[in-house]
């Protein structure tokens, strides 16, 4: 019988086979036997107890999920004091006595949407203002808007795209020439394409704008931002702007040369991808301000979903009814604004980096975009393309 067995069985079974029939000539068939049906009763056990673990790991997660969504329509407040209903006007009114006088912020995508937003409750809390922008009418009518509100309002302007490294490399170097502090900086410009398009440096769209341009800017900033820091003593705060969308992203394709040149393109992957980009650039750089004591933070903040140019560009009958339906689940622009300016100005996240928050709380990122491994590969690859691209191009 064995032997018919092993001439079809698989490797595996073959080689349990051998085991048993060696075991059995050592300890006689009967107490083999006896040896099996005890492990066998052991294994089913054990696999109950996996079955049941696993069937309460699903009810666990479908009741914090629950809480969750219920806690995000509610708007109840989380340990910070505000919740998903706050604006970005309550939650700095709340400190607006302890910002400091003479801040310098710069934000990036400032022309639309949660950047104009998150501009304009700044501009009013007296923090002076930089927006690199690459639709200078758009940029000259915000400016305008917000100086009406705040007429003492100091805004400067200037062409940025932040796709493109030379553009990026022009404006910091030309902000720099100004010899002005920096306290803050807003990593918020973003695209999400449907289409598959390629900025001027020949990199993919979405990740050369969301991710790289930012990388790029804050790399060319971090020094004015930490000697600022040591002159004024006050802290210097970086924040990205992320998504939660980022969780989405499979850990196997997450591959840095593919996201600069896709095979297969995906525009909702693609953003997604640039996104979890934008908190392993936050972890990483936590990290090394923290190893070089400088006093500067940088933070990931996912906005919540607010309808915006954006989220604008993808028009159609599914979309559009999504939205509707949807529609009570959505934040303002002003409510969009509010975790960035709270992270931005607030004195309860004095001191605090690396870390990612929603709806003005802490809270908690996928597992691959907590990993530091991988924010220190992604980080290696990057400086290497910038250096590459940016310091040694080819002649
Ligand atoms: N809205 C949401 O539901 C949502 C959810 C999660 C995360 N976010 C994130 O929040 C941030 C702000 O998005 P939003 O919703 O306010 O989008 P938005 O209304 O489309 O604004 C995007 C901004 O980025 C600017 N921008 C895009 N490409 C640029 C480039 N190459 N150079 C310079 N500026 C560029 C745009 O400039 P123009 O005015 O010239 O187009 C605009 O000012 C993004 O990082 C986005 O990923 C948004």
């Amino acid at each position: 019988m064995y032997l018919e067995l092993i001439g079809h069985g698989h490797p595996l079974k073959i080689k349990t086979l051998f085991t048993i029939k060696s075991l059995g000539s050592l300890l006689g068939t009967h107490t083999c036997l006896l040896y099996i049906c005890v492990f066998i009763y052991f294994w089913s056990q054990l696999s109950m107890l996996n079955v049941f673990l696993l069937v309460s790991k699903i009810v666990r997660g479908s009741f914090l999920l629950m809480k969750e969504t219920l806690r995000y329509l509610a708007g109840t407040a989380g340990p910070s004091g505000y919740g998903s209903n706050s604006t970005a006007e309550q939650v700095t009114q709340d400190f607006a006595c302890f910002v400091s006088p003479n801040l310098t912020a710069i934000i990036t995508g400032a022309t639309s949407g949660i950047g104009v937003e998150t501009a304009r409750v700044l501009a009013k809390r007296g923090v002076r203002l930089v927006i690199p922008a690459r639709d200078l009418k758009k940029a000259a009518e915000v400016k305008e808007t917000i100086q009406k509100e705040t007429p003492k309002a100091e805004i400067m302007i200037f062409e940025t795209d932040l796709s493109c490294f030379a553009s990026v490399k022009r404006f910091s170097s030309d902000f720099l020439a100004l010899g002005l502090p920096l306290n803050i900086l807003i990593n918020n410009a973003g695209i999400f394409s449907q289409n598959l398009e390629f900025s001027e440096d020949k990199i993919e769209m979405t990740f050369a704008t969301n991710y790289l341009g930012h990388f790029l800017l804050t790399e060319l900033l971090i020094e004015k931002m930490v000697e600022t820091a040591e002159v004024t003593g006050i802290q210097g705060r970086i924040i990205n702007l992320s998504s939660v969308i980022h969780s989405w992203v499979k850990r196997d394709s997450f591959c840095f040369n593919q996201m600069l040149n896709p095979k297969n393109y995906n525009g909702t992957r693609a953003y997604a991808q640039s996104k979890l980009a934008n908190i392993l650039h936050a972890k990483e750089m936590a990290r090394q301000l923290k190893a070089r004591n400088a006093r500067v933070t940088i933070n990931a903040v996912h906005p919540g979903i607010v309808k915006t140019g954006i989220i604008r560009a993808h028009k159609g009958l599914i979309t559009d009814s999504l939205f509707f339906i949807a529609s009570k689940l959505l934040k303002s622009t002003s409510q969009g604004a509010s975790t960035t300016c709270y992270v931005a100005l607030s004195p309860q996240t004095e001191g605090v980096s690396g870390k990612y928050f929603a709806d003005c709380n802490e809270s908690s990122c996928s597992a691959l975009a907590c990993d530091e491994s991988e924010a220190q590969k992604l980080w290696k690859h990057t400086r290497a393309l910038i250096n590459r691209r940016v310091y040694h191009p080819p002649a």
